[in-house]
């Protein structure tokens, strides 16, 4: 039916109709929210556009759905789309903070719940997840994926397909969710956003398209090309990657949508010489949808009548289009996602907060922690002072790419912790200095303040506006003169913690030598300060985990866990080994790391049976004992080698996780079941093969600190 009805209106379109269907224009701010731009409605009416960027409201997109509907020729429903990344007004951490969580339950129900919210807005289509891997701290997008590992993207991609797209796509409170940014982005030499990308074709298929296959596995509705080529083919003109791989072998039926103006984008990169040229090498590739350039409406039906471009590559993406307006089920009842009241009941409640201070809490990475000097202990504090530039700062705990959330309903550290504390400790608060910048006058009222305390935390990091499109950087250090007040503080000889923001990881090497206890914040989010108190304070443990490598410095950069082992592996006795003069070659934080409140054993690892035929699974299971004085929770990481393959392979990879929590003393066997996909490799001719030999099995709480086994596949 769906196809039927798409046909019979494809058949009733002119060829400016079709063209408007794939055209998405941005929308403007204005007193009274988002609005469509000058000269919008008057477009809408003359059925020129088919989405709009930015636009929502229950109100204003039901007006604008109207004049669409109504108002029209072909009375063919809108899209109303927008980046709602982390959240829509309830605002979660950021994304490679919830994917430090490695609970997947819980980031796809914060996807769920910005779907929930911002449906009722008015919106059918989110620009997320953003699936890209990163190896590359300096690029600021690092934020919005899941960091470094193929495994972990993969799953987080799924889950927050399934989160934003729900059960049921034709259900009032889902959305088109989008996998971004197809593919490599994160690949861009030199960090520098938008660069260009070279990379194997086994990096490629082994490394940075695995999330997306699995999204596409998911369900994913809809995906945007990468602004950057590779290996000589900017991703927004790249046949082979989308008709022939995605679309062709991965069975792709759904929208792909430019990235903001990249169609025009294909002038620069050097592959069109004209507008017209770079609509018809959009289209020909298969990208539906031309995001604000205008091309496709302006340029592309001369094209067609001139014969340069087949129609039949628009009617291909109108008829993808019309689709995923269908399954929304706007052809039903365009108005169903505008819904004034459902949009006052679902915005920012409590339950809401409440699961956005959950996954902030579960998303904390306790980096270091000597001496149990986390959590602090209240009864035993008298005053305590709050230092730095991120303790009382509402605008930056939301972090980038905020889709609705306001700084008015942040919770900062500061008032979480004195909501928390009451009047039993008196707090002193003091900025001490800038996030970024030269300044020190503020660094006295900040050591009057720790002097007249018994302990200190220090909120340090970066801003929001450091990491997110285009904010990249070439030093992973503290911005400013943080650190010089971290060591003025310090100097007190008070104890002192450090809270950490950021979108990337941060090479803190002062901080780890000196404070004893270091917690990665990134940006939690709404509940920020919520959270944060009742991690320090102890209400509950930390237990997140590095998604991502924290380098000692830059010029380790790329450095990742799942490396190849090299023909001359680093040995500290021999200098002809990959490693640095001035560095070692190890991270200062390795992928995986993060402590909790407690400790943990991880014992008898076995695998079900120690030989198996090509193509079996394998079950492996491994114990793992709370041994400290607090319950907290552990995930679990399974790591596989395939020890002599006709390929060199990673030193490890992950390829399973579980979050559990334990009380002091408990014991729990994890099980695991590896599929004969797990095992295989790509071999010289990219085919996936399982290889006879043995393959090493590490099970930890970390990458760097496993116990391990191991399993023998053999060929009958
Ligand atoms: O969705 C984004 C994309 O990730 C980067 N460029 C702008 C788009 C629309 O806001």
């Amino acid at each position: 039916a769906e196809a039927a009805a798409v046909e019979a209106l494809l058949a009733r379109m002119t060829l400016e109709e079709k063209l408007g269907q794939l055209t998405q224009y941005r929308g403007r701010g204005s007193d009274t929210g988002p609005r469509v731009p000058e000269g919008g409605e008057a477009q809408i009416r003359g059925g020129q556009v088919g989405s709009f960027l930015g636009v929502y409201g229950a109100d204003y997109s039901r007006q604008m759905q109207q004049v669409a509907v109504e108002e029209s020729r072909l009375g063919i429903p809108l899209l109303f789309a927008h980046d709602v990344i982390h959240g829509f007004r309830t605002t979660f951490p950021v994304p490679l903070a919830e994917a430090a969580s490695f609970d997947l339950e819980a980031v796809e129900n914060a996807a769920r719940i910005a779907a929930v919210e911002a449906t009722a807005h008015g919106l059918h289509w989110t620009f997320a997840p953003m699936v890209d891997l990163a190896r590359d701290p300096r690029w600021g997008r690092i934020v919005e994926g899941a960091g470094e590992d193929p495994h972990l993207g993969a799953t987080m991609a799924a889950a927050r397909v399934r989160g934003f797209q729900g059960a049921d796509l034709a259900a009032a409170d889902t959305m088109l969710a989008t996998a971004k940014h197809f593919v490599a982005y994160g690949a861009a030499e030199g960090g520098r956003d938008y660069n260009t990308v070279d990379m194997s074709e086994r990096t490629l298929h082994e490394t940075y398209l695995p999330p997306f296959r699995a999204a596409v596995e998911a369900g994913v509705q809809s995906i945007m090309p990468a602004f950057n080529e590779v290996a000589g083919v900017p991703m927004h003109a790249h046949r082979p990657l989308i008709e022939d791989l995605l679309r062709g072998e991965w069975g792709f039926d759904g929208v792909l949508v430019s990235d903001y103006n990249a169609i025009q984008e294909l002038m620069p990169h050097g592959v069109a010489a004209t507008r017209a040229d770079a609509g018809i090498l959009g289209l020909e590739a298969g990208v539906d949808v031309d995001m604000v350039s205008g091309i496709y409406l302006e340029d592309v039906a001369a094209a067609v009548r001139d014969g340069r471009l087949d129609e039949a590559f628009v009617d291909a993406s109108v008829r993808r289009v019309l689709r995923a307006k269908h399954r929304l089920g706007l052809f039903d009842d365009p108005y169903r996602y505008s819904d004034p009241a459902r949009e006052k009941a679902v915005t920012l409640t409590e339950e809401h907060r409440g699961a956005a201070r959950d996954l902030a809490r579960k998303s904390f990475v306790l980096l270091k922690n000597e001496d149990d000097a986390l959590p602090l202990s209240a009864g035993a504090l008298r005053t305590l002072a709050v230092v730095g530039p991120l303790a009382d700062d509402r605008r930056e705990m939301l972090g980038n790419w905020v889709a609705a959330g306001r700084p008015e309903d942040v919770v900062t550290p500061l008032a979480g912790l004195r909501e928390a504390l009451g009047s039993d400790v008196r707090i002193l608060h003091a900025r001490g200095a800038d996030i970024d910048g030269d300044d020190t006058s503020g660094f006295a009222e900040a050591l009057e303040a720790a002097r007249r305390a018994d302990a200190v935390v220090l909120f340090l990091g970066e801003s929001q506006e450091m990491s997110a499109e285009a904010n990249n950087r070439t030093t992973l250090d503290l911005p400013g003169v943080q650190e010089q007040l971290a060591r003025a503080v310090h100097a007190t000889g008070k104890p002192v913690v450090a809270v950490l923001f950021g979108g990337r990881p941060l090479s803190v090497n002062w901080l780890h030598e000196n404070v004893p206890a270091i917690m990665m914040a990134w940006f939690p989010g709404t509940e920020a300060g919520h959270a944060l108190a009742d991690v320090l304070l102890g209400g509950h443990a930390p237990g997140g985990k590095l998604p991502v490598t924290f380098p000692r410095n830059v010029g380790q950069v790329p450095i990742h866990y799942n490396h190849k082992n090299t023909g001359r592996p680093p040995d500290a006795d021999d200098k002809y080994t990959a490693k640095y003069l001035d560095v070692h070659w190890s991270p200062l934080y390795p992928f995986g790391h993060g402590l909790g409140y407690t400790s943990f054993r991880y014992d008898a690892l076995r695998v079900d049976a120690p030989r198996i035929r090509r193509g079996d699974a394998v079950e492996v299971e491994v114990r793992v004992t709370n041994t400290g004085r607090r319950a907290g929770e552990e995930v679990v990481q399974l790591y596989l080698r395939d020890d002599v393959a006709s390929v060199t392979r990673p030193v490890k990879e992950l390829r399973g996780f579980q979050r559990v929590a334990l009380q002091p003393g408990e014991s729990r066997r994890v099980r695991f079941r590896l599929e004969p996909e797990a095992l295989a490799v790509l071999d010289a001719g990219m085919r996936p093969v399982v290889e006879p030999g043995t393959f090493t099995v590490f099970a930890g709480g970390s990458s760097a600190d496993t116990v391990e086994t191991s399993f023998e596949v053999v060929t009958d």
